[in-house]
């Protein structure tokens, strides 16, 4: 898949999203600044991005663990908050915009 990243600059960058991957793990193995500090557990929320309205709400609904996390942390958007941890890959998501969320 094909991503476009807007980073905490407003700076965009491209990446490929391999199939193996999480979208946390793509945008970390590209060397964005995502922490990720729990590895991909569901735990940390550094790995907060908003997605777009209408890639948000064809995804499956977030796990009651990540909206916990979510709810707290920095600009929380309601409609497009996810923690990249917990999105997996799909061929859906190909072409997808990802922000990163302020570090909270
Ligand atoms: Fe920690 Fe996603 S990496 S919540």
């Amino acid at each position: 898949n094909k991503v476009t990243v807007v980073d905490r600059e407003g700076a965009t960058h491209n990446l490929e999203w391999e199939p193996d991957q999480t979208l946390m793990e793509a945008l970390r193995d590209n060397d964005l600044p995502v922490l990720a500090s729990c590895g991909g557990t569901a735990s940390c929320a550094t790995c907060h991005v908003f997605l777009e309205k209408d890639v948000f709400e064809n995804l499956s609904e977030r796990s009651e663990d990540e909206l916990e996390l979510l709810v707290e942390a920095e600009g929380y958007q309601e409609c497009g908050s996810r923690l990249s941890c917990q999105v997996d890959f799909s061929r859906n998501l190909d072409g997808v915009t990802v922000t990163l969320a302020p570090e909270g």
